[in-house]
C-alpha cells in the first residue's frame, strides 16, 4: 500500500512582532483581555515588501531541504490560502517559478482556516492514486492585510506566516485518515468582502465576525471532526501522541481538548506567540513541534481545523 508521509516541514514567520502593548498604543483594549479571552501575547505581522507567495516560498524550500528534495522531484503544488498575491496567477504558481520547478500542477486551494487540512487531503489522494509522487502543500497568509486594526474584536486575533510539508509516497505509514467538510449557510458570521466578482465588498473591506457563534461552532465541529477521523482507522484516542489544532484561540483550544479528553501536554499550541494564521498556523506548529524534537518520527499526530464558510477538517498521521 502506498501512504503519502511528510517527508520534510519549514515555515517562516515575518521578523516584525506586534504585542498586546503595541495594540494597547493604537486601540481600546488592553494585554489582560487579550491573554484572558484568546491567550494571545504576540504576533508576526508581514512587512510591506513580504507576502503570501514570498513567506510561503521560503517555508517550501525549508521544507524541500529537510525532505533531501530538489525542483525536478515536484510533481504537485498546493497553497492554501485566504489571501493570495493576485486572483490570478494562482499563488502556488509564483511559487512554483520561484522554486524553479516546471510543468506540475501548482493551485491555490480556499478554504479559510481549514486550507492546511484540505491542502493534506487533496494531496494524499493523488499520491495514493498514483497521480504524484512527491508533492509540496503550503498554508500561508497575510492576514494583517485584511484585517480592520480599528476593530478590537478581530485585529487583537490574526497575524501572517507561512508553512510547509514535502510529501512523498512511501511504504511505510503516513497520512492514515482525513475528513473534510463545508456548510455555506454560516458566510454572514465570518467573512471579508474584497472579492473579484461580487459588488457586495468594496477596497478596503475587512474580516468581519461574529465572535461568539464561531466560538461555539469551532468547539463542538473540533471534537466531532477528530472523532470521525480516528474512527475511520478503527482507532482511539489513547493511539494520540499529539493533537495540533487549528491556532485560533487558547480558549478554543483548550475546550476542544478537554471534549476530546486530551491533555494539554499532547496539545501543540502557538497561539500564544503566533495568533490566528489561518490556513498557516498548523505547519506553523507542527514545524515548531517537529524540529525542537517534541514531535518524533513514528509518533501519531491528529490534525484538525475550523474555519470561515464554514469549513472543518482532520487529518490523523504518523509522523
Ligand atoms: N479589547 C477589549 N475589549 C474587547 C475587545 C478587545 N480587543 N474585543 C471585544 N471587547 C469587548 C466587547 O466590546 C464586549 O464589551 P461589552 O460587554 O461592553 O459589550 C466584551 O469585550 C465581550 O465581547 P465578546 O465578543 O462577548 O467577547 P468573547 O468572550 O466572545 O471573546 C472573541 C471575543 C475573543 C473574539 C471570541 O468570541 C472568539 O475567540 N471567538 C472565536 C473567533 C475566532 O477565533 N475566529 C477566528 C476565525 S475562525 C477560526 O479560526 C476558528
Amino acid at each position: 500500500m502506498t501512504y503519502a508521509r511528510i517527508a520534510g516541514i519549514g515555515s517562516f514567520l515575518p521578523e516584525k512582532v506586534v504585542t498586546n502593548q503595541d495594540l494597547e498604543k493604537i486601540m481600546d483594549t488592553s494585554d489582560e483581555w487579550i491573554r484572558e479571552r484568546t491567550g494571545i501575547k504576540r504576533r508576526h505581522i508581514a512587512a510591506d515588501n513580504e507576502t503570501t507567495s514570498s513567506m510561503g516560498l521560503i517555508a517550501a524550500e525549508r521544507a524541500m531541504q529537510m525532505a533531501g528534495v530538489g525542483p525536478d522531484d515536484i510533481d504537485l503544488i498546493i497553497v492554501g490560502t485566504a489571501t493570495p498575491d493576485k486572483a490570478f496567477p494562482a499563488t502556488a504558481c509564483t511559487i512554483q517559478r520561484q522554486l524553479g520547478v516546471r510543468g506540475c500542477p501548482a493551485f491555490d486551494l480556499s478554504a479559510a482556516c481549514t486550507g492546511f487540512v484540505y491542502g493534506l487531503d487533496v494531496a494524499n489522494r493523488f499520491i495514493v492514486s498514483g497521480g504524484a509522487r512527491t508533492a509540496i502543500v503550503i498554508g500561508a497568509e497575510t492576514l494583517s492585510r485584511i484585517v480592520d486594526w480599528e476593530d478590537r474584536g478581530t485585529a487583537v486575533l490574526f497575524g501572517d506566516g507561512a508553512g510547509a510539508v514535502v510529501l512523498k509516497a512511501d511504504e511505510e505509514a503516513g497520512i492514515l485518515a482525513t475528513h473534510i467538510h463545508a456548510d455555506g449557510e454560516y458566510e454572514e458570521l465570518l467573512h471579508v468582502g474584497p472579492g473579484v466578482s461580487a459588488v457586495t465588498g468594496t477596497a478596503g473591506d475587512y474580516i468581519k465576525m461574529e465572535g461568539n457563534a464561531v466560538f461555539r461552532r469551532a468547539v463542538a465541529t473540533f471534537d466531532n471532526i477528530a472523532r470521525e477521523t480516528i474512527a475511520d482507522v478503527d482507532g482511539h484516542l489513547d493511539d494520540i501522541d499529539w493533537f495540533v489544532p487549528h491556532q485560533a484561540n487558547m480558549r478554543i483550544i483548550k475546550a476542544a481538548a478537554k471534549k476530546l479528553k486530551m491533555p494539554m501536554e499532547r496539545v501543540i499550541a502557538t497561539v500564544d506567540e503566533q495568533a490566528n494564521t489561518s490556513a498557516a498556523s498548523i505547519p506553523l506548529a507542527l514545524d515548531l513541534a517537529i524540529r525542537d524534537g517534541r514531535i518524533q518520527r513514528g509518533q501519531t499526530l491528529l490534525l484538525a481545523a475550523f474555519g470561515a464558510g464554514f469549513t472543518w477538517g482532520s487529518a490523523m498521521l504518523k509522523y
